[in-house]
Protein backbone atom coordinates (compact mmCIF):
# COMPACT_ATOMS: atom_id res chain seq x y z
CA UNK A 1 0.00 0.00 0.00
CA UNK A 2 1.37 3.86 -0.90
CA UNK A 3 1.97 5.69 2.23
CA UNK A 4 1.33 8.97 0.00
CA UNK A 5 -1.52 10.37 -2.04
CA UNK A 6 -0.96 11.82 -5.05
CA UNK A 7 -2.83 15.37 -6.50
CA UNK A 8 -2.50 16.56 -10.09
CA UNK A 9 -2.62 20.25 -10.24
CA UNK A 10 -2.28 22.38 -13.70
CA UNK A 11 -0.26 19.34 -15.18
CA UNK A 12 2.24 19.20 -12.16
CA UNK A 13 2.17 16.16 -9.35
CA UNK A 14 2.21 16.23 -5.42
CA UNK A 15 3.11 13.38 -2.87
CA UNK A 16 1.08 13.94 -0.41
CA UNK A 17 2.06 11.98 2.92
CA UNK A 18 -0.69 9.85 5.00
CA UNK A 19 -1.41 8.96 8.30
CA UNK A 20 -3.20 5.93 9.34
CA UNK A 21 -5.60 5.88 12.55
CA UNK A 22 -5.84 2.72 14.77
CA UNK A 23 -9.70 2.74 13.65
CA UNK A 24 -8.66 2.87 9.74
CA UNK A 25 -9.82 6.71 9.86
CA UNK A 26 -6.83 7.71 7.33
CA UNK A 27 -6.17 11.36 6.66
CA UNK A 28 -3.77 12.85 3.92
CA UNK A 29 -1.15 14.93 5.53
CA UNK A 30 -1.45 18.43 4.01
CA UNK A 31 1.36 20.29 5.61
CA UNK A 32 3.47 21.13 2.94
CA UNK A 33 0.48 21.56 0.52
CA UNK A 34 0.83 25.14 0.16
CA UNK A 35 4.75 25.55 0.23
CA UNK A 36 4.30 22.54 -2.78
CA UNK A 37 1.63 23.68 -4.70
CA UNK A 38 0.64 27.20 -3.92
CA UNK A 39 -3.05 25.87 -3.16
CA UNK A 40 -5.03 25.87 0.34
CA UNK A 41 -7.72 23.64 1.16
CA UNK A 42 -11.23 24.76 1.42
CA UNK A 43 -13.81 23.01 4.30
CA UNK A 44 -16.20 25.33 6.35
CA UNK A 45 -17.29 23.08 9.43
CA UNK A 46 -13.93 20.81 8.83
CA UNK A 47 -15.98 18.32 8.16
CA UNK A 48 -13.50 16.64 6.02
CA UNK A 49 -10.56 18.25 7.98
CA UNK A 50 -8.54 16.23 11.10
CA UNK A 51 -7.51 19.29 13.24
CA UNK A 52 -5.28 17.32 15.72
CA UNK A 53 -4.15 13.84 16.25
CA UNK A 54 -5.62 12.36 18.93
CA UNK A 55 -5.81 9.49 21.65
CA UNK A 56 -8.98 10.11 23.91
CA UNK A 57 -11.87 9.16 22.13
CA UNK A 58 -13.11 7.55 19.24
CA UNK A 59 -16.38 7.71 17.33
CA UNK A 60 -17.72 6.23 14.18
CA UNK A 61 -20.20 8.11 13.23
CA UNK A 62 -21.82 5.85 10.55
CA UNK A 63 -21.78 3.08 12.62
CA UNK A 64 -23.13 4.82 15.77
CA UNK A 65 -19.79 3.65 18.00
CA UNK A 66 -18.42 5.90 20.46
CA UNK A 67 -15.27 4.75 22.49
CA UNK A 68 -13.47 6.82 25.46
CA UNK A 69 -9.84 5.55 25.18
CA UNK A 70 -10.98 2.26 23.42
CA UNK A 71 -13.81 1.41 26.00
CA UNK A 72 -17.65 1.52 24.45
CA UNK A 73 -20.07 3.48 26.34
CA UNK A 74 -22.05 0.76 27.15
CA UNK A 75 -19.69 -0.82 29.40
CA UNK A 76 -19.13 2.19 31.55
CA UNK A 77 -23.13 2.02 32.07
CA UNK A 78 -22.94 -1.08 34.69
CA UNK A 79 -21.47 0.59 38.02
CA UNK A 80 -21.31 4.32 36.77
CA UNK A 81 -18.56 6.62 38.47
CA UNK A 82 -17.78 9.73 36.57
CA UNK A 83 -14.61 10.73 38.32
CA UNK A 84 -13.09 7.36 37.45
CA UNK A 85 -14.28 7.99 33.88
CA UNK A 86 -12.45 11.55 34.66
CA UNK A 87 -9.46 9.85 35.47
CA UNK A 88 -9.30 7.55 32.47
CA UNK A 89 -10.14 10.21 30.11
CA UNK A 90 -7.30 13.09 31.54
CA UNK A 91 -4.36 10.06 32.23
CA UNK A 92 -5.11 7.19 29.13
CA UNK A 93 -6.06 4.56 31.37
CA UNK A 94 -8.66 3.17 33.82
CA UNK A 95 -6.93 4.27 37.50
CA UNK A 96 -5.43 2.10 40.04
CA UNK A 97 -7.42 2.38 43.39
CA UNK A 98 -4.35 4.57 44.84
CA UNK A 99 -4.85 7.13 41.83
CA UNK A 100 -8.16 7.18 42.32
CA UNK A 101 -8.57 7.85 46.25
CA UNK A 102 -5.46 10.34 45.79
CA UNK A 103 -7.77 11.93 43.17
CA UNK A 104 -10.76 11.37 45.17
CA UNK A 105 -9.28 13.14 48.07
CA UNK A 106 -8.16 15.73 46.11
CA UNK A 107 -11.54 16.91 44.65
CA UNK A 108 -12.77 16.81 48.26
CA UNK A 109 -10.07 19.00 49.56
CA UNK A 110 -10.61 21.33 46.82
CA UNK A 111 -14.12 21.46 47.10
CA UNK A 112 -14.88 24.89 48.71
CA UNK A 113 -14.04 27.99 46.92
CA UNK A 114 -12.10 30.95 47.99
CA UNK A 115 -14.57 33.64 50.64
CA UNK A 116 -13.46 36.48 48.41
CA UNK A 117 -14.75 34.45 45.08
CA UNK A 118 -18.10 34.54 46.48
CA UNK A 119 -18.30 38.19 46.60
CA UNK A 120 -18.29 37.83 42.51
CA UNK A 121 -21.81 36.07 42.71
CA UNK A 122 -23.23 38.76 44.64
CA UNK A 123 -22.23 41.13 41.68
CA UNK A 124 -24.51 39.23 39.40
CA UNK A 125 -28.03 39.95 38.94
CA UNK A 126 -29.98 37.20 40.09
CA UNK A 127 -31.11 36.41 36.63
CA UNK A 128 -27.56 36.17 34.96
CA UNK A 129 -27.64 33.44 32.92
CA UNK A 130 -25.92 30.09 34.47
CA UNK A 131 -23.57 29.83 31.34
CA UNK A 132 -22.44 33.18 31.69
CA UNK A 133 -21.80 33.09 35.70
CA UNK A 134 -19.72 29.80 34.68
CA UNK A 135 -18.16 30.91 31.98
CA UNK A 136 -17.19 34.08 34.38
CA UNK A 137 -16.12 32.27 37.13
CA UNK A 138 -14.35 29.78 35.81
CA UNK A 139 -11.75 32.44 34.57
CA UNK A 140 -12.01 34.27 37.61
CA UNK A 141 -10.16 30.98 39.32
CA UNK A 142 -7.22 31.69 37.45
CA UNK A 143 -6.81 35.13 39.65
CA UNK A 144 -6.97 32.73 43.10
CA UNK A 145 -4.71 30.11 41.69
CA UNK A 146 -2.11 32.20 40.01
CA UNK A 147 0.32 28.96 40.81
CA UNK A 148 -1.14 27.06 37.84
CA UNK A 149 -0.86 29.26 35.43
CA UNK A 150 2.08 27.62 34.50
CA UNK A 151 2.15 23.70 34.86
CA UNK A 152 5.63 21.92 34.85
CA UNK A 153 4.47 18.14 34.91
CA UNK A 154 1.75 15.64 34.94
CA UNK A 155 2.00 15.56 39.23
CA UNK A 156 0.79 19.19 38.44
CA UNK A 157 -1.34 18.50 36.17
CA UNK A 158 -3.46 16.19 38.36
CA UNK A 159 -3.54 18.79 41.04
CA UNK A 160 -5.34 21.32 38.64
CA UNK A 161 -7.42 19.10 36.94
CA UNK A 162 -9.01 18.11 40.46
CA UNK A 163 -8.76 21.72 41.24
CA UNK A 164 -11.23 22.56 38.48
CA UNK A 165 -13.34 19.73 38.13
CA UNK A 166 -14.02 19.80 42.16
CA UNK A 167 -14.90 23.84 41.97
CA UNK A 168 -17.25 23.52 38.65
CA UNK A 169 -19.42 21.40 40.96
CA UNK A 170 -19.71 24.43 43.85
CA UNK A 171 -19.73 27.16 41.18
CA UNK A 172 -22.38 25.64 39.31
CA UNK A 173 -24.42 24.87 42.74
CA UNK A 174 -23.52 28.42 43.89
CA UNK A 175 -24.64 30.01 40.51
CA UNK A 176 -27.92 28.03 40.97
CA UNK A 177 -28.63 28.96 44.75
CA UNK A 178 -27.87 32.76 43.84
CA UNK A 179 -30.58 32.78 41.29
CA UNK A 180 -32.50 31.73 43.72
CA UNK A 181 -31.48 33.69 46.87
CA UNK A 182 -30.95 31.04 48.71
CA UNK A 183 -27.63 30.40 51.24
CA UNK A 184 -24.71 28.64 50.12
CA UNK A 185 -24.07 25.34 50.63
CA UNK A 186 -20.52 24.28 51.76
CA UNK A 187 -19.47 21.05 50.34
CA UNK A 188 -19.65 18.23 52.55
CA UNK A 189 -16.89 16.06 52.73
CA UNK A 190 -17.82 13.02 53.81
CA UNK A 191 -19.78 13.41 50.56
CA UNK A 192 -18.49 11.68 47.14
CA UNK A 193 -18.34 13.87 44.00
CA UNK A 194 -21.63 13.47 43.07
CA UNK A 195 -23.50 13.63 46.06
CA UNK A 196 -21.85 16.65 46.94
CA UNK A 197 -23.62 18.07 43.92
CA UNK A 198 -26.74 17.29 44.77
CA UNK A 199 -26.28 17.99 48.45
CA UNK A 200 -24.51 21.88 47.29
CA UNK A 201 -27.43 21.86 44.88
CA UNK A 202 -30.50 21.09 46.92
CA UNK A 203 -30.23 21.27 50.62
CA UNK A 204 -31.48 23.54 53.11
CA UNK A 205 -29.77 24.96 56.23
CA UNK A 206 -32.86 23.00 58.13
CA UNK A 207 -33.33 20.03 55.61
CA UNK A 208 -30.40 17.97 54.45
CA UNK A 209 -31.10 16.83 50.66
CA UNK A 210 -31.55 13.06 51.15
CA UNK A 211 -29.35 11.20 48.43
CA UNK A 212 -31.52 8.21 46.28
CA UNK A 213 -28.78 5.60 44.60
CA UNK A 214 -31.19 5.73 41.71
CA UNK A 215 -30.78 9.19 41.31
CA UNK A 216 -27.29 9.28 41.64
CA UNK A 217 -26.40 6.45 39.01
CA UNK A 218 -28.68 8.37 36.24
CA UNK A 219 -26.48 11.68 37.07
CA UNK A 220 -23.42 9.86 37.17
CA UNK A 221 -24.11 8.20 33.63
CA UNK A 222 -25.64 11.49 32.23
CA UNK A 223 -21.96 12.97 33.51
CA UNK A 224 -20.05 10.06 31.92
CA UNK A 225 -22.18 9.95 28.59
CA UNK A 226 -21.09 14.24 28.21
CA UNK A 227 -17.45 13.94 29.33
CA UNK A 228 -16.35 13.50 25.56
CA UNK A 229 -16.92 13.61 22.29
CA UNK A 230 -13.74 14.54 20.04
CA UNK A 231 -13.00 17.64 17.99
CA UNK A 232 -16.49 18.96 18.66
CA UNK A 233 -17.58 22.55 18.77
CA UNK A 234 -16.40 23.50 22.60
CA UNK A 235 -13.27 20.95 22.49
CA UNK A 236 -11.77 22.38 19.57
CA UNK A 237 -12.36 26.18 21.06
CA UNK A 238 -10.76 24.77 24.35
CA UNK A 239 -7.69 23.27 21.86
CA UNK A 240 -7.55 26.65 20.46
CA UNK A 241 -7.02 28.85 23.17
CA UNK A 242 -4.78 26.28 24.89
CA UNK A 243 -2.58 26.38 21.81
CA UNK A 244 -1.63 30.21 22.27
CA UNK A 245 0.10 28.80 25.38
CA UNK A 246 -3.34 29.82 27.57
CA UNK A 247 -3.67 28.24 30.95
CA UNK A 248 -6.54 25.91 31.57
CA UNK A 249 -8.88 27.93 33.44
CA UNK A 250 -9.09 30.41 30.50
CA UNK A 251 -9.01 27.91 27.95
CA UNK A 252 -12.45 26.16 29.52
CA UNK A 253 -13.90 29.58 30.37
CA UNK A 254 -13.81 29.69 26.49
CA UNK A 255 -15.02 26.31 26.47
CA UNK A 256 -17.86 27.26 28.32
CA UNK A 257 -18.93 29.35 26.06
CA UNK A 258 -18.91 27.57 23.05
CA UNK A 259 -20.98 25.23 24.75
CA UNK A 260 -23.55 27.72 25.32
CA UNK A 261 -25.04 27.74 21.90
CA UNK A 262 -28.46 26.09 20.94
CA UNK A 263 -26.95 23.66 18.04
CA UNK A 264 -24.57 22.16 20.55
CA UNK A 265 -25.12 22.51 24.98
CA UNK A 266 -27.77 24.84 24.52
CA UNK A 267 -29.85 22.02 22.66
CA UNK A 268 -30.54 20.46 26.23
CA UNK A 269 -32.60 23.12 27.38
CA UNK A 270 -34.38 23.72 24.03
CA UNK A 271 -35.49 20.05 23.80
CA UNK A 272 -37.81 20.71 26.85
CA UNK A 273 -38.71 23.84 25.83
CA UNK A 274 -40.24 22.45 22.43
CA UNK A 275 -41.39 19.37 24.41
CA UNK A 276 -42.87 21.69 27.00
CA UNK A 277 -44.22 23.94 24.10
CA UNK A 278 -46.25 21.18 22.69
CA UNK A 279 -47.22 19.69 26.27
CA UNK A 280 -49.02 23.16 26.64
CA UNK A 281 -51.66 22.38 23.84
CA UNK A 282 -49.28 25.24 21.60
CA UNK A 283 -49.27 22.03 18.94
CA UNK A 284 -49.11 18.35 18.17
CA UNK A 285 -46.28 16.60 17.80
CA UNK A 286 -47.38 15.83 14.05
CA UNK A 287 -47.42 20.15 13.86
CA UNK A 288 -43.96 20.18 15.68
CA UNK A 289 -42.58 17.60 13.00
CA UNK A 290 -44.00 19.18 10.39
CA UNK A 291 -42.85 22.62 10.77
CA UNK A 292 -39.19 20.90 11.45
CA UNK A 293 -39.48 19.91 8.21
CA UNK A 294 -40.62 23.46 6.57
CA UNK A 295 -37.71 24.93 5.20
CA UNK A 296 -39.28 28.37 5.57
CA UNK A 297 -39.22 27.95 8.83
CA UNK A 298 -36.47 28.04 11.44
CA UNK A 299 -37.60 25.81 13.68
CA UNK A 300 -35.84 22.53 13.51
CA UNK A 301 -36.72 19.21 15.51
CA UNK A 302 -34.64 19.89 18.64
CA UNK A 303 -32.23 16.81 19.93
CA UNK A 304 -32.31 15.58 16.44
CA UNK A 305 -29.14 14.82 13.98
CA UNK A 306 -26.14 15.60 14.90
CA UNK A 307 -22.57 16.75 12.69
CA UNK A 308 -20.77 13.17 13.63
CA UNK A 309 -23.18 10.84 13.75
CA UNK A 310 -25.58 9.47 10.75
CA UNK A 311 -26.56 6.48 12.70
CA UNK A 312 -28.43 6.38 16.36
CA UNK A 313 -25.65 8.36 18.90
CA UNK A 314 -25.36 5.73 21.41
CA UNK A 315 -25.68 8.61 23.80
CA UNK A 316 -29.34 8.89 23.33
CA UNK A 317 -29.99 5.25 23.16
CA UNK A 318 -28.39 4.73 26.54
CA UNK A 319 -30.30 7.71 28.27
CA UNK A 320 -33.10 6.68 26.97
CA UNK A 321 -33.43 3.76 28.90
CA UNK A 322 -31.50 5.41 31.79
CA UNK A 323 -34.46 8.50 32.10
CA UNK A 324 -37.49 5.52 31.70
CA UNK A 325 -35.66 3.47 34.32
CA UNK A 326 -35.11 6.60 36.60
CA UNK A 327 -38.80 7.53 36.28
CA UNK A 328 -40.33 4.28 37.23
CA UNK A 329 -37.79 3.96 39.93
CA UNK A 330 -39.00 7.22 41.43
CA UNK A 331 -42.83 6.24 40.78
CA UNK A 332 -43.22 9.19 38.83
CA UNK A 333 -45.02 9.81 35.19
CA UNK A 334 -43.40 12.66 32.94
CA UNK A 335 -45.69 14.11 30.16
CA UNK A 336 -43.01 15.10 28.37
CA UNK A 337 -41.31 11.48 27.90
CA UNK A 338 -44.37 10.10 25.92
CA UNK A 339 -44.13 13.13 24.06
CA UNK A 340 -40.63 12.87 23.46
CA UNK A 341 -41.09 9.43 22.25
CA UNK A 342 -43.87 9.98 20.23
CA UNK A 343 -42.01 12.55 18.41
CA UNK A 344 -38.96 9.55 17.73
CA UNK A 345 -41.43 7.61 16.52
CA UNK A 346 -42.68 10.12 13.85
CA UNK A 347 -39.31 11.20 12.97
CA UNK A 348 -37.94 7.96 12.58
CA UNK A 349 -40.56 7.05 10.16
CA UNK A 350 -40.16 10.13 8.24
CA UNK A 351 -38.73 10.31 4.78
CA UNK A 352 -37.16 13.58 5.49
CA UNK A 353 -35.31 12.54 8.90
CA UNK A 354 -34.48 9.25 7.08
CA UNK A 355 -32.83 10.50 3.87
CA UNK A 356 -30.67 13.18 6.30
CA UNK A 357 -30.05 10.68 8.71
CA UNK A 358 -31.31 12.51 11.13
CA UNK A 359 -31.47 10.50 14.71
CA UNK A 360 -31.87 11.24 18.45
CA UNK A 361 -28.82 12.85 19.90
CA UNK A 362 -27.47 13.11 23.50
CA UNK A 363 -29.49 15.97 24.65
CA UNK A 364 -33.49 14.68 23.44
CA UNK A 365 -33.70 12.73 26.61
CA UNK A 366 -30.98 13.70 29.28
CA UNK A 367 -33.41 16.88 29.77
CA UNK A 368 -36.27 14.65 30.99
CA UNK A 369 -33.86 13.27 33.71
CA UNK A 370 -32.07 16.41 34.89
CA UNK A 371 -36.07 17.63 35.37
CA UNK A 372 -36.75 14.15 37.07
CA UNK A 373 -34.02 14.97 39.75
CA UNK A 374 -34.93 18.49 40.49
CA UNK A 375 -32.59 20.47 38.46
CA UNK A 376 -34.46 23.57 36.63
CA UNK A 377 -33.96 23.64 32.85
CA UNK A 378 -31.47 26.73 32.45
CA UNK A 379 -28.87 24.75 34.44
CA UNK A 380 -29.07 21.79 31.78
CA UNK A 381 -25.85 23.60 29.82
CA UNK A 382 -24.40 23.79 32.99
CA UNK A 383 -24.53 20.17 34.07
CA UNK A 384 -23.14 19.31 30.16
CA UNK A 385 -20.45 21.40 31.20
CA UNK A 386 -19.30 20.00 34.12
CA UNK A 387 -19.59 16.67 32.24
CA UNK A 388 -17.80 17.83 29.43
CA UNK A 389 -15.02 19.09 31.50
CA UNK A 390 -12.81 16.03 31.58
CA UNK A 391 -12.64 15.92 28.26
CA UNK A 392 -11.79 19.44 27.83
CA UNK A 393 -9.08 18.31 29.87
CA UNK A 394 -7.44 15.85 28.26
CA UNK A 395 -7.57 17.72 25.07
CA UNK A 396 -5.81 20.76 26.95
CA UNK A 397 -3.53 18.43 28.15
CA UNK A 398 -2.91 16.02 25.06
CA UNK A 399 -2.59 19.31 22.43
CA UNK A 400 -1.40 17.69 19.31
CA UNK A 401 -3.67 15.35 17.40
CA UNK A 402 -7.03 14.41 15.91
CA UNK A 403 -6.41 11.13 13.71
CA UNK A 404 -7.54 8.50 16.27
CA UNK A 405 -4.71 6.95 17.20
CA UNK A 406 -5.47 5.48 20.82
CA UNK A 407 -6.57 2.06 21.79
CA UNK A 408 -8.52 -0.15 19.52
CA UNK A 409 -11.73 -1.26 20.88
CA UNK A 410 -10.56 -2.53 24.24
CA UNK A 411 -12.65 -4.53 27.67
CA UNK A 412 -13.48 -2.30 30.32
CA UNK A 413 -12.40 -4.81 33.41
CA UNK A 414 -14.17 -4.12 36.46
CA UNK A 415 -12.66 -2.68 39.48
CA UNK A 416 -12.50 -5.98 41.96
CA UNK A 417 -10.48 -7.35 38.96
CA UNK A 418 -8.08 -4.42 39.03
CA UNK A 419 -7.39 -4.90 42.72
CA UNK A 420 -10.02 -2.58 44.79
N1 LIG B 1 -34.53 19.24 12.39
C1 LIG B 1 -34.86 19.44 11.10
N2 LIG B 1 -33.97 19.44 10.08
C2 LIG B 1 -32.70 19.20 10.38
C3 LIG B 1 -32.28 18.97 11.70
C4 LIG B 1 -33.24 18.99 12.73
N3 LIG B 1 -32.89 18.80 14.00
N4 LIG B 1 -30.93 18.78 11.72
C5 LIG B 1 -30.54 18.87 10.45
N5 LIG B 1 -31.60 19.13 9.62
C6 LIG B 1 -31.59 19.23 8.15
C7 LIG B 1 -31.07 20.57 7.69
O1 LIG B 1 -32.10 21.52 7.55
C8 LIG B 1 -30.45 20.20 6.37
O2 LIG B 1 -31.47 20.02 5.45
P1 LIG B 1 -31.22 20.35 3.88
O3 LIG B 1 -30.18 19.39 3.42
O4 LIG B 1 -32.54 20.15 3.22
O5 LIG B 1 -30.77 21.79 3.83
C9 LIG B 1 -29.85 18.81 6.64
O6 LIG B 1 -30.66 18.26 7.68
C10 LIG B 1 -28.40 18.85 7.11
O7 LIG B 1 -28.33 19.81 8.16
P2 LIG B 1 -26.99 20.51 8.64
O8 LIG B 1 -27.31 21.64 9.55
O9 LIG B 1 -26.14 20.81 7.43
O10 LIG B 1 -26.34 19.33 9.43
P3 LIG B 1 -25.16 19.41 10.37
O11 LIG B 1 -24.65 18.05 10.45
O12 LIG B 1 -24.24 20.50 10.02
O13 LIG B 1 -25.88 19.86 11.76
C11 LIG B 1 -26.77 19.88 13.90
C12 LIG B 1 -25.88 19.15 12.90
C13 LIG B 1 -26.63 19.21 15.26
C14 LIG B 1 -26.30 21.35 14.05
C15 LIG B 1 -28.22 19.85 13.41
O14 LIG B 1 -28.63 18.52 13.20
C16 LIG B 1 -29.18 20.56 14.36
O15 LIG B 1 -29.32 21.78 14.28
N6 LIG B 1 -29.85 19.79 15.28
C17 LIG B 1 -30.73 20.38 16.27
C18 LIG B 1 -29.90 20.97 17.39
C19 LIG B 1 -29.34 19.90 18.29
O16 LIG B 1 -30.02 18.98 18.70
N7 LIG B 1 -28.05 20.06 18.66
C20 LIG B 1 -27.37 19.15 19.56
C21 LIG B 1 -26.21 18.45 18.92
S1 LIG B 1 -25.65 17.04 19.86
C22 LIG B 1 -25.00 17.69 21.32
C23 LIG B 1 -23.74 18.42 21.15
O17 LIG B 1 -22.76 17.84 20.64
O18 LIG B 1 -23.69 19.55 21.58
Amino acid sequence: MSDTAKLIYKGAEYELPLIYGTEGDDAIDIRNLRNQSGLITFDPGLGNTGSCQSEVTFIDGEKGILRYRGISLDALEHHPNFVEVALMLIFGELPSKAQYERFSTSLTNNANLDEDMKHHFAGFPRSAPPMAVLSAMISTLSCFHPEFLELEDATQVERVAARLISKVRTLAAYAYRRSLGLPYNYPDPSLPYVSNFLHMMFSEPYRQYSIDDEVLAALNMVLILHADHEQNCSTSTVRMVGSSGANLFASCAAGVSALWGPLHGGANMAVIEMLEAIHNGNMTTEEYVALAKDKDSPVRLMGFGHRVYRNFDPRATILREVSEKLLERMGRKDPLLSIARKLEEIALKDSYFIERKLYPNVDFYSGIILRAIGIPTNMFTVIFAIGRLPGWIAHWYEQKRQVYTGNKQSAYTVRTKRGW
